[in-house]
């Protein structure tokens, strides 16, 4: 029976953890063994208990935990401690941050291990029930108007009392993916009137149709601004310009300004300028999600808050998922569910189709080095899909016989 390992996160003070008992069971139901480390759900508020009772084993420690796994589930890249623990082949689910964290990802490589970045699930409508980003984005945007609305010292909705009226918080969001959409939706619940911009022009009916309203230089490279995978482009210097001028007159005017603009691979862009913070009333308030990515917010810092000199307040909270970690755990645990139907037979063995092409989109190494063709060093992935093939054509052959992983000679 092949056994999932899960253990509790190690890295940045990360809270959330990769099973609850609701996946925990469903894991089960697939005919796998899930092994877990004791304490893992501390973060989100899950005792050990819990899980026994799902049907999971508790161990302790990460090693007695990744012992003999033939699969492990983590929310982030797996340390050295880890890293050393597994056996060679154990299949690793996490968000690897493969662009930005090169090295644990060499590690893994090295280990020979075969890694899945949850990030690089390509955004097809089969994997949308895998797709961790968008999962842990919603939450994040939800998050951002929490942390804007408790900073900011006055309220959101519009009240008319005995005493006199109290205005309505103005909040613009910058980036409108999946954070951004769900960051409108929030402050508007709370009553806030919300502006909303984005390079990329589909986003201008998403805006209006939750009610807000879309602010953005429409040219032609606007008309232009996405990429056949809907992601965005990066801007010419000259439209750049033609947008800070508009954002400029309009951010002044602003009380809460949430930032979620990310291009995947990329340093994220600077959106609001040091003379646009400081253009901002006394008591406004930036959320800046993109601070991991280097911030929108020129001025931003990781992990702190920055009080400018006009008195606005820059929030750099890295990981808002991780400030929901109960509801984001079950939601990233239900991703790594869906995801583990295509890595499991119905007999409950380790049987992935390596040529899958949410597989192919998302395994960053195996067979000893990193494979994919988006990040350095990832030239090989051509030929490692080349195996893949020869194995799947193999397994054709000699059906039932299990499929091959990509490197694996056979
Ligand atoms: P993201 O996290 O990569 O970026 C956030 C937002 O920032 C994007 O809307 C982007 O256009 C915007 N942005 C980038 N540069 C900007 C600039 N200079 N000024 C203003 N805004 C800027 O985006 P996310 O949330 O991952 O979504 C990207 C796309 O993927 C969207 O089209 C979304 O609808 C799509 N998507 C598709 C899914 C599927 O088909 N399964 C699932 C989730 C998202």
């Amino acid at each position: 029976m092949a056994v999932v390992a899960i253990t509790k996160e190690r890295q940045g003070g990360e809270t959330r953890v990769a099973a609850t008992p609701d996946s925990i069971r469903k894991l089960i139901a697939m005919g796998l063994k899930v092994r877990i480390e004791s304490g893992a759900g501390e973060g989100a508020s899950i005792p050990d208990a819990e899980y026994v009772a799902a049907g999971a084993t508790i161990a302790k420690g990460a090693a007695f935990t990744i012992k003999d796994a033939d699969l492990l589930f983590k929310v982030r890249a797996p340390d050295a401690a880890e890293i050393a623990a597994l056996k060679k082949g154990t299949i690793v689910a996490a968000l690897l941050n493969p662009h930005m964290d090169r090295n644990s990802l060499d590690a893994l490589a090295k280990s020979g291990a075969v890694g899945i970045a949850m990030e690089f699930v390509p955004r097809i409508s089969r994997a949308q029930s895998m797709d961790a980003l968008s999962s842990q984005a919603n939450l994040a945007g939800y998050r951002a108007v929490i942390e804007g609305a408790q900073a900011y010292g006055r309220a959101m909705p519009m009240m008319m009392t005995a005493a006199g009226t109290v205005a309505a918080a103005k909040v613009f969001v910058m980036g409108v993916g999946v954070a951004g959409l769900q960051a409108i939706a929030t402050a508007r619940r709370l009553g806030a009137v919300v502006t909303a911009t984005d390079v990329r022009p589909a986003t201008k009916e998403q805006v209006e149709s939750l009610g807000a309203k879309f602010i953005a230089v429409e040219d032609d490279e606007f008309k232009n601004a996405q990429t056949a995978g809907g992601y965005a482009k990066e801007m010419s210097q000259d439209y750049q310009a033609k947008q800070a001028a508009l954002v400029s007159e309009h951010i002044k005017k602003q009380d809460i300004v949430i930032t979620t603009a990310l291009i995947p691979g990329r340093p994220a862009p600077r959106l609001v300028n040091a003379a646009q913070v400081a253009s901002m009333k006394p008591g406004s308030i930036l959320v800046d999600l993109a601070v991991e990515q280097g911030g929108n917010v020129e001025g931003v810092k990781l992990n702190q808050t920055v009080v400018t000199p006009n008195g606005a307040t820059i929030l750099g909270h890295a990981n808002l998922p991780g400030r929901i970690a109960a509801d984001a755990s079950s939601l990233y645990a239900k991703n790594l569910v869906n995801l583990s139907a295509l890595l499991i037979s119905k007999e409950g063995a380790v049987s992935p189709d390596w040529t899958d092409e949410i597989l192919v989109g998302a395994v960053v190494c195996t067979g000893g080095k990193v494979t994919h063709p988006a990040l350095a060093g990832g030239a090989a992935a051509p030929a490692a899909a080349k195996p893949a093939a020869v194995a799947k054509a193999k397994a054709k052959a000699k059906a039932p016989a299990a499929k091959k992983p990509p490197t694996k000679k056979g």
